[in-house]
């Protein structure tokens, strides 16, 4: 791909960003806003994830779903437990992203409950114990709901670096309504414009505990 020499650009041409500068951007909103999440208090984490799920109720597609993929939170994101516990309590088939063991940089989701044997990862994230018999591909999957650090406007979605989901939602038809994507985040995360990269995967939908922003 050809991309504009910077000593030869018109100055107005602001949408082109030199590669560098781009990650940069993308490195200080992921500092700002990990900082921002981490400063919530215990009692702002419990109201939010408490209203979290409030939310999650007024989402028809969830009503619908019965195999749905969450996350273990951590780094200050918002609580997924009382989520998880509602949809247990709706009869829902949960599954949990483990580090795919043999493709690095890739995540497999695995069948969770209860009972489920976990053990923490190497991002020190309690993950279930590798079962094969319990995996899921993600195209089976009717919601699969996504940690991110920021989101904005579009719905585009900055994580913590690992391209762990853009690498394992590659794969998915670009049109398809299966697995719908919802991110969850707490309202802070919410930044004017996230600078992407052509891998990036979008999110239709955020969940935050204030609202649905709904992107579609
Ligand atoms: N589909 C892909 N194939 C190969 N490499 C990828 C793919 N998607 C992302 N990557 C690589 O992963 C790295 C991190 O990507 P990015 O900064 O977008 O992570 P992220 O979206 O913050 O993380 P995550 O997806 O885990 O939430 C990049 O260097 C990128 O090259
Ligand atoms: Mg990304």
């Amino acid at each position: 791909m050809l991309l504009p020499n910077p000593a030869i650009s018109p100055a107005s041409s602001d949408n082109f960003q030199p590669d560098a500068a781009k990650q940069a951007l993308r490195k200080q909103i992921r500092q700002q806003v990990r900082q921002a999440r981490q400063q919530l208090n215990a009692e702002a984490q419990n109201q939010a994830a408490k209203a979290l799920v409030q939310q999650a109720q007024l989402l028809p597609e969830l009503q619908h779903a019965q195999h749905i993929a969450l996350y273990m939170s951590n780094d200050g994101e918002l609580d997924t437990a009382p989520l998880l516990l509602y949809l247990q309590q709706q009869g829902k088939t949960l599954y949990l992203p483990v580090l795919h063991p043999f493709t690095p940089g890739y995540l497999l989701f695995q069948r969770y409950n209860a009972q489920t044997p976990m053990h923490l990862n190497q991002f020190g994230i309690r993950e279930p114990k590798p079962d094969v018999t319990a995996i899921m591909l993600p195209v089976q999957l009717d919601v699969i709901f996504m940690p991110l650090v920021a989101f904005d406007a579009q719905g585009q979605r900055l994580g913590m670096g690992g391209g762990f989901y853009d690498r394992t939602l590659s794969a998915l038809p670009k049109t398809s309504q299966k697995p719908l994507l919802v991110g969850l985040a707490h309202q802070c995360q919410q930044v004017e414009t996230v600078p992407t990269e052509p891998w990036d995967v979008p999110l239709p939908l955020v969940l935050t505990p204030e609202q649905l922003w709904d992107f579609r």
